[in-house]
């Protein structure tokens, strides 16, 4: 990686990293800014990849395994890039509390995924999702980008294998 004045030079010329860039300056690239860039990547890529990881180090003056740490740790950030589609559920406590709990049993029975992961063939993604300000439809699941909620966790169940059916 190239450094040339303080200045990191991103992995690819490609607007994203400035979005990354501008949410690791406002925090003065200080390595508290760690958790927040992840999530900025995540949300501008989808996933983290390993240069995003070795971008950020530099970045940030963190160690490389600190930040490989960190963002394997939380299992809101995902490393692999997603599949074709993607279920996110939200965990937050209304919808846990209306049975996002069953969902996840389901996800791991029907698809072998636990949460974050991507099926072997890159078709189906499962993530977590943080409250998505729906908690009035809670429990809320979001099948690719079309918010689905108010359904008891069987008809989350049966609307996930009527999603799978058309969209696979
Ligand atoms: S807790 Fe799920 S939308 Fe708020």
């Amino acid at each position: 990686m190239l450094i040339t004045n303080r200045k990191i030079v991103p992995p690819a010329d490609d607007k994203r990293w400035k979005i990354v860039d501008v949410t690791m300056r406002k925090q003065g690239y200080s390595p508290t800014a760690l958790i927040e860039t992840l999530h900025t990547i995540q949300e501008s890529f989808g996933h983290i990849s390993g240069e995003a990881l070795e971008y950020v180090a530099n970045s940030l003056n963190v160690p490389p395994s600190k930040v490989f740490g960190v963002a394997t740790f939380y299992n809101l950030f995902n490393m692999t890039p997603l599949g074709e589609h993607v279920i996110s559920l939200c965990t937050g406590t209304a919808c846990y509390v209306k049975g996002a709990g069953e969902v996840v049993e389901f996800m791991r029975e029907e698809y072998g995924l636990e949460m974050g992961q991507t099926t072997p063939d890159g078709k189906l993604s499962f993530m977590v999702a943080r409250c998505v300000g729906a908690c009035g439809l809670a429990p809320v699941m979001i099948l690719d980008s079309k918010v689905v909620g108010r359904l008891s966790p069987e008809q989350m169940k049966a609307r996930i294998r009527e999603w799978m059916s058309h969209d696979q």
